[in-house]
């Protein structure tokens, strides 16, 4: 897995930004995984500007989202229907057709979920997979204990996640108990994985995730099997991070020889 430290959450924002723009400039169909949360923010925010300051196209691109919750319906207002037009979508040329995401609303959710899959497979698989993680190291919704080679199928939070989304309702009572998620092994076909995290909140699951053990106890250190896994996090999530000197010593070489954002 790559690492790198950057000094604050909006250098993370543009050097994520950087990744996710050579990757639509490599193909005229090219398929992004993006997630939810206020860890994307940023980055939706600096795509945006991209595509209005300078032309940055997401025509003919699909996308796949992470996960979605049961019960909230593509026009709730918390909903990640709702969240990923209301912060990207709508801000660039995607089309809202080709924005997919598993419905939250279907009778038979485990139907949905492998029609899911099956559509991520039909699209050619995922060129670029973005990623945050939870406080507890969780990846989409794969709560610590979920199988490393899971596939898209409803799940239940954990109390920590109902505790952490519960900032976005307004009462405890209404934040979702379930979502349906990608599993870990459909994350792990993508092409390439972009994870970043900000804050110190995240410094333990961000020390787990990269240098950890590769276990269901921290679902992101599967990464670290991942052949193409760039992580971008600042400062405060690096915190934790014992190899911290030479991951960014790392960085530095690789700058020094030009390459690319992907190498
Ligand atoms: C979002 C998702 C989650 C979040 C994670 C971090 O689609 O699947 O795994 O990435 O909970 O959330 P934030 O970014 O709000 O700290």
């Amino acid at each position: 897995m790559d690492v790198v430290i950057l000094e604050n959450a909006e250098a993370v924002a543009r050097v994520a930004a950087d990744h996710i723009e050579q990757v639509l400039g490599a193909s005229a169909h090219p398929v992004l995984g993006l997630a939810t949360g206020s860890s994307p923010l940023g980055l939706y925010g600096e795509l945006a500007r991209r595509h209005r300051d300078f032309g940055l196209s997401f025509a003919g691109a699909d996308v796949f989202m992470l996960d979605e919750y049961v019960g909230l319906g593509a026009d709730h207002e918390q909903s990640y229907h709702h969240f990923i037009h209301e912060n990207l979508v709508s801000q660039v040329d995607l089309d809202p057709a080709r924005v997919h995401l598993p419905d939250g609303l279907a009778t038979d959710l485990a139907a949905e979920c492998a029609s899911f899959d099956a559509s991520i497979r039909d699209a050619g698989g995922v060129d670029c997979q973005l990623l945050g993680i939870g406080s507890n190291g969780h990846i989409a919704f794969n709560e610590p204990g979920s199988s490393l080679a899971s596939r898209t199928r409803p799940v239940w939070l954990t109390p920590s996640t109902i505790r952490d989304n519960a900032r976005f309702f307004s009462s405890r009572s209404e934040v979702p108990v379930r979502a349906l998620s990608q599993g870990l092994g459909t994350i792990m076909e993508a092409r390439r994985v972009l994870l970043i995290a900000t804050g110190a909140k995240k410094a333990d699951a961000v020390a787990q995730m990269v240098e950890g053990p590769v276990s269901a106890r921290c679902p992101a250190s599967v990464l670290q099997l991942h052949p193409h896994t760039v992580a971008v996090v600042d400062e405060d999530a690096a915190a934790k991070l014992e190899l911290s000197d030479f991951y960014r010593y790392s960085r530095r070489m690789q700058l020094q020889d030009g390459a690319p954002a992907w190498s």
